[in-house]
């Protein structure tokens, strides 16, 4: 693994982590510092700057210049002026500049104090990468502010409490930048200890050795720069499937909540088992998209009021192949096997295999329960909720029958303590 470069002597270092993460907080008074290293190598530098009212904003792109490059500004905090001959305009936070060489003639200056990031990258061909585009769900929106030959700039939002995954980069050596604009996030991964980051917060990454989960313990906002194609692998096909679990959730009479409560539950069995976040991830994908095969169920089936005949049946228990044929040859693929297992049993009776026991992995029983839980405490169209402890008996009477004692003492387990979590804090209001 690539050692990252030694920060400059005016940024806090908080932790160089042998994983390849870099957490760099922001002073607590942002005007204390000129200029912030974020990102310095051969094609990309990443600064963040301040300037005080009045100053001017220069860029260093002039139609002369030898070095071919552009860059990019990022408004964080204040108001910057935009003049081109008679013509001035006013820009405010969260505006975004790409000063190629037309911007050469443009004057820029503070009105307020201004701080802003700005990106210079070299680049070898003008070939822009791809088109810009957005793509968004309830729960994530990403919107790619920037994209040429290798470089890529996002702005993500995130809801509070999802789960995020740093993985490792399909393209080795590549620089990431995670700049935080609004919200937390933490970290309960072995490996970073309690990491807790908030607005101004920096993490730099590169050659990550394994996935490390960070949770979004407020909604989140922040921007995502990479040295490589990131934006298609990262968001498409996520997206897509998510959009089709939806769908099927509300087909199948569920709210869209379904997909997210079942994911949220399943992380918390796998930490309170000690998975690694390697297998928090695949376990977190699976969860979402247990049901993803339904999508090929037709709807009269799925829908029928009435008893379903046998060969109906027979279609409906097809539904964990279906979504695992969807999920090969994606990136999702190591997640494929629990949705190929979400409805096996540990005693043979389950569906479509009747695998048993070491059979059947421990991430489709962790589904498996949380689907049962969940379906239990949610209203359906036939039968009210039933309450938490009458779930938690039930799972009790098939522990050792249908799944593992040890999962469902670990879903038990999680559910009390977030549960604990919650009084806590609503004492404290
Ligand atoms: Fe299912
Ligand atoms: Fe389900």
């Amino acid at each position: 693994m690539t050692a990252l470069s030694p920060l400059p002597k005016d940024q806090k270092e908080v932790r160089a982590l042998s994983l390849g993460i870099e957490c760099l907080t922001q002073k607590a008074n942002p005007s204390e510092f000129l200029e912030r290293n974020l990102l310095n190598s051969q094609t990309c530098q990443v600064k963040e700057r301040y300037l005080a009212p009045f100053e001017p904003l220069n860029l260093s792109v002039s139609a002369t210049s030898l070095r071919r490059s552009i860059e990019l500004i990022y408004l964080l905090e204040g108001a910057l002026e935009f003049k081109m001959g008679k013509l001035s305009h006013v820009l405010e936070a969260g505006a975004f500049l790409v000063a190629d060489q037309q911007l050469g003639n443009v004057k820029l200056k503070a009105v307020t104090p201004l701080r802003y990031l700005h990106f210079n990258l070299a680049y070898s061909s003008d070939q822009i990468g791809r088109e810009l585009s957005m793509l968004s769900s309830d729960l994530v929106s990403l919107r790619l502010l920037f994209a040429r030959s290798d470089q890529e700039l996002m702005y993500v939002r995130l809801k509070q409490g999802e789960p995020m995954f740093l993985s490792p980069h399909e393209v080795t050596n590549t620089d990431e930048l995670y700049y935080i604009l609004e919200g937390s996030i933490s970290s309960q991964d072995e490996a970073l200890a309690g990491l807790r980051l908030k607005a101004g917060d920096v993490l730099r990454v590169k050659n990550l050795a394994s996935d490390v989960m960070i949770k979004a313990e407020t909604d989140l906002r922040y921007l995502y720069f990479a040295s490589a194609p990131s934006f298609n692998g990262m968001s498409h096909e996520l997206l897509e499937f998510q959009r089709l679990a939806e769908e099927v959730e509300a087909q199948d009479g569920y709210t869209s909540e379904h997909c997210r409560r079942i994911q949220g539950l399943a992380i918390a069995t796998g930490q309170t088992l000690g998975l690694s976040s390697e297998r928090l991830h695949t376990l977190s994908i699976g969860a979402y998209l247990h049901d993803l095969g339904k999508i090929k169920v037709p709807k009269e089936i799925l829908q029928k009021p009435a008893a379903l005949s046998s060969e109906e049946w027979q279609i409906i228990k097809r539904h964990p192949s279906f979504g695992a044929e969807l999920l090969e040859g994606s990136s999702y693929e190591s997640s494929a096997i629990i949705v190929a297992q979400h409805h096996e049993r540990l005693d043979g009776s389950g569906y479509p295999l009747g695998l048993q026991g070491n059979e059947i992995l421990t991430g489709a029983y962790i589904v498996a329960v949380a689907d049962t839980y969940d379906a239990m405490t949610t209203d359906r169209p036939y039968r009210k909720a039933l309450s938490q402890d009458t779930a938690f008996a039930e799972l009790r009477r098939f522990a050792g029958i249908h799944y593992p004692e040890l999962i469902v003492d670990a879903f038990i387990l999680s559910r009390q303590q977030a549960f604990q979590a919650l009084q806590t804090s609503s004492t404290h209001f």
